[in-house]
């Protein structure tokens, strides 16, 4: 995906929510992440979830919300370089960590080459499980762990598309992952599928 980047230290970014608090002060906390590589400083409630302190606090609104119960895999983030459910994920939880949205991928505004593997094998309809599936590919192109199929069929089974039926996403997943760990892609073995 290649969304705007929010500027998070822009000065009309709210430090709380705009309106009325939901909950008494002491239920507040000060947290700092670095969200994309930037610093971040801000007050959160106690209940307010990881992802909905991206969208609406720092306006990162790549990471998209689905089931919100951690069933579809569409609000996948990184968090320390590990996929997570920010729709399961408290933002006091996050304190301390280092946070990547779909966001931080593109590179000089570019699409990086998970990116663009998801774009020449058109692995997607409508987008809206993309940013999580790149984020869960990212997660394991970035892990030690050995990438085969048996691996990229893994990680993507936390995934949901309710669009695709896969194969597509399957081919632009082994595409660039296989590629990156100069293992031979056969290309045409999910077009048949
Ligand atoms: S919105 Fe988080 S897993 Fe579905
Ligand atoms: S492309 Fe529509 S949900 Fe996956």
């Amino acid at each position: 995906m290649n969304e705007p980047t929010a500027d998070l230290n822009h000065p009309q970014l709210p430090r709380r929510p705009l309106g009325p608090p939901l909950s008494e002060p002491s239920c507040w906390h000060d947290i700092r992440v670095t969200v994309n590589g930037a610093p971040v400083c801000a007050q959160v409630e106690s209940r307010l979830l990881l992802v909905d302190f991206l969208r609406h606090r720092l306006g990162l609104t790549g990471t998209h919300v689905g089931c919100e119960q951690g069933s579809c895999g569409a609000c996948t983030i990184l968090v320390d370089g590990v996929g997570v459910r920010s729709c399961l994920t408290l933002a006091v939880q996050a304190d301390g960590s280092d946070v990547r949205t779909v966001e931080s991928l593109a590179e000089s505004g570019e699409l990086n080459r998970l990116q663009r593997a998801f774009h020449e094998e058109h692995g997607m309809q409508c987008g809206f499980c993309t940013p999580g599936i790149l984020m869960s590919m990212t997660a394991l192109e970035e892990s030690s762990e050995v990438i085969d199929d048996d691996a990229i069929m893994e990680h993507l089974g936390g995934n949901l598309c309710r669009c695709t039926g896969y194969v597509n996403i399957r081919n632009a997943a082994r595409r660039a992952c296989l590629r990156e760990r100069s293992r031979p892609v056969d290309e045409g073995a999910d077009r048949d599928a």
